[in-house]
């Protein structure tokens, strides 16, 4: 853990903040001090885990790690300007301050997945926390098999981690396909929302699926796997739900019977489905 004392902030610094587009941005964040409670360091989480990030006269709003522990030295979040927290956090520059817990949740399944072939389908900013597993995949890509990455955005602008997504389709091993909802000028890529790409995957049915984004993306994607025979248990992905304390306690996040922020927010849908919810 990166702290042991459940509501108490550890102070981080923003080495780097780069603007992924025009609401979203990438922070690299490095612990201030040295943790004396525990052996804690900045790659001390797993691909799939959130954290809760503060800012001072703002508040807390859970973020997912969207860097691979393979990368040492810091950790990447990729955050939305959406409101109070994410907004004063979009103000913020290298070298200012905030405050983390965590990091909370489960993970991505990343070490049972080893030898399979894998499918990461992602919408919008859902391939925040994705990334993070795909960056922890292809550091380790003679343990794993084929990897396909799916991604789709509204619009060019609303592409994240563009640079990536180039990086990996150049990789080994890897194929990547991007869209974008409406046609555009200066886009010669595919079009259509991310379900338009599930064609690209059909022969895919036996690969292991990762879906991360809006509700209705994630709706929609789970049932083209299903409709194209995937099995319950071989589609993974994440509930969002609103969250206060992230460590099972306030009961905001708590849903079916479980708290997704200690049970999630990772769940296949085969538990999705066992819980009544839908998605
Ligand atoms: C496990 C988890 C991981 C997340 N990872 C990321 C991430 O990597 N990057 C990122 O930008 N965002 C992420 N989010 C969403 C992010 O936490 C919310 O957008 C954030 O809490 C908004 O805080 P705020 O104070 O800026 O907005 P507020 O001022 O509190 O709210 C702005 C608007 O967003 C709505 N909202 C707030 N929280 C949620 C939520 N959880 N789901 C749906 N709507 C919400 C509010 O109802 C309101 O309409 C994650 C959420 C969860 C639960
Ligand atoms: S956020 Fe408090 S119980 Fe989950």
């Amino acid at each position: 853990m990166f702290n042991s004392k459940l509501y108490i902030p550890r102070a981080a610094i923003i080495e780097n903040v780069k603007e992924l587009t025009y609401d979203t941005r990438l922070y690299k964040v490095k612990f201030k001090y040295g943790c004396k409670c525990d052996s804690s360091s900045e790659n001390d989480y797993r691909p799939g885990q959130f954290v809760q990030v503060s800012v001072l006269g703002a508040g807390e709003a859970p973020i997912s790690i969207c860097s691979s522990p393979t990368e040492k030295g810091y950790f990447g979040l990729c955050v939305r300007d959406t409101g109070l927290v994410t907004g004063a956090l979009a103000s913020l520059k290298n070298g200012d301050e905030l405050g983390i817990r965590g990091p909370y949740g489960n993970s991505f399944p990343i070490e049972e997945i080893r030898g399979q072939d894998l499918v990461f389908i992602g919408g919008g900013i859902g391939l925040a926390p994705l990334r993070s597993a795909i960056k922890y995949v292809l550091d380790n890509k003679p343990d794993y098999g084929d990897v396909i990455i799916l991604y789709g955005a509204r619009a060019k602008e609303d592409i994240v981690f563009a640079s990536d997504l180039d990086e990996w389709g150049r990789t080994e091993g890897v194929k990547v396909y991007t869209t974008i909802d409406e046609p555009q000028q200066g886009w010669t890529g595919h079009v259509g929302v991310v379900t338009t790409l599930l064609d690209k995957i059909k022969h895919a049915f036996k690969y292991k699926a990762f879906v991360c984004g809006p509700p209705i993306m994630i709706h929609f994607t789970i049932k083209g796997l299903m409709d194209a025979g995937w099995a319950q248990q071989d589609i993974i992905t994440t509930l969002e739900r609103h969250m206060k304390c992230g460590v099972g306690k306030c009961g905001h996040c708590y849903l079916g019977g479980k708290y997704v922020c200690i049970d999630g927010p990772v769940f296949t849908y085969s538990q999705i489905d066992a819980l009544g919810i839908e998605v």
